[in-house]
């Protein structure tokens, strides 16, 4: 099935989970309510809500304990956004304008923030710490993941390795995160939430090789932001150090990868991306996705047959094919 017969499938669920959102955001505050529905109103494809509710399909699935969990974890991520394209110095998100472009850093890192506090105050009404724990935990990680990122900005001689922990942190843990929360938010068995995690780890891996891949091949159009972003900010991503490693096209990437460097972020990557599309960096880290693709699916063996299951595997060969 299509991912767009899935979300219709899931429509009156995911209305109700949209309405949280925009609630959620509301407040006293009007600069912090402008800032933040802002970025909501964008859209985006709201895939982590969609895991919880997936999830919850194994276990006693009840909507207003799952939006408890869906809503704080589209708005960790939402917060994550808005502060990546702080560090990222982006001017496009969803399409439209970054909050750090609309308005300023400043007030992006507050409403950052702002949406952070309000995660924490839904998620708090379950009453269940174990799931603090984990939606806490996940964000440690993807602070760092962030900060790691940083550090890696245009060293070339990192390791494929290097690049593996650091989507892991970024944005793997989190997708995997939402898939075994719906499950614990369920009630289901150890052994279904524990697959679910797997499942969504792996889908997460390859969800980032994926938008690795799109800034170097999608539209401006596909993707809602400039394609070679992740090049002339220093973000040195796989398709890239599989490209450093071919002779070929080592040296020249390499000066072109200095030149966008010294430009201080406004130099031309036409030349650097035109080299990494005619590396085999590309057809591997496709692979690559494809295989974490795989083993997503495969964590899914021994869980019963029902739609959901299904629906699940649609969305896995989804992620990891995906153009925008
Ligand atoms: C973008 O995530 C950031 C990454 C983790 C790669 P999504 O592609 O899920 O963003 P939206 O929510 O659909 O805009
Ligand atoms: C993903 O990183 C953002 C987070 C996980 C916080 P990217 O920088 O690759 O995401 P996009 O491309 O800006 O959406
Ligand atoms: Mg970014
Ligand atoms: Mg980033």
């Amino acid at each position: 099935m299509k991912l767009l017969d899935i979300y219709a499938k899931m429509k009156r669920d995911l209305d109700a989970i949209e309405n949280q959102l925009a609630h959620s955001v509301t407040s006293d505050h009007e600069l912090l309510t402008e800032t933040s529905t802002h970025l909501l109103k964008a859209g985006g494809k709201r895939l982590r809500p969609v895991f919880v509710l997936l999830a919850g399909k194994f276990g006693d699935y009840r909507l207003d304990v799952l939006q408890r969990v869906a809503v704080p974890l589209e708005l960790i991520h939402m917060a994550s956004l808005v502060h990546d394209d702080v560090i990222d110095n982006a001017d496009t998100r969803r399409g439209q304008l970054t909050v750090k472009s609309k308005w300023d850093n400043r007030i992006a890192m507050y409403t950052g923030d702002y949406i952070y506090g309000k995660a924490l105050t839904i998620a708090t009404g379950l009453g269940n710490p174990l799931i603090h724990q984990i939606l806490s935990k996940a964000m440690v990680q993807m602070c760092i993941g962030e900060m790691e990122q940083i550090r890696d900005f245009f060293n070339t001689e990192q390791t494929i390795r290097n690049y593996m922990l650091r989507i892991r942190r970024k944005t793997a843990l989190l997708i995997a995160v939402s898939c075994q929360l719906g499950a614990i938010a369920a009630g289901a068995e150890q052994s279904v939430c524990s697959k679910l995690y797997r499942f969504g780890y792996n889908i997460g891996m390859s969800f980032q090789i994926r938008d690795d891949l799109l800034d170097l091949l999608g539209t401006e159009k596909q993707i809602g932001k400039p394609p070679g972003s992740d090049i002339r900010q220093g973000n040195i991503t796989l398709p890239v150090l599989l490209a450093l490693r071919e002779t070929g096209i080592r040296d020249r990437l390499l000066a072109e990868i200095g030149k966008i460097r010294e430009s201080d972020g406004g130099g031309d990557t036409k030349a650097a991306i035109k080299l990494i599309r005619s590396s085999v960096g590309i057809a591997f880290a496709d692979d690559l996705a494809a295989r974490f693709m795989h083993k997503a699916i495969d964590a899914l063996d021994g869980l019963p047959n029902i739609s959901a299951k299904k629906h699940l595997i649609d969305i896995a060969h989804f992620v990891a094919k995906r153009n925008y």
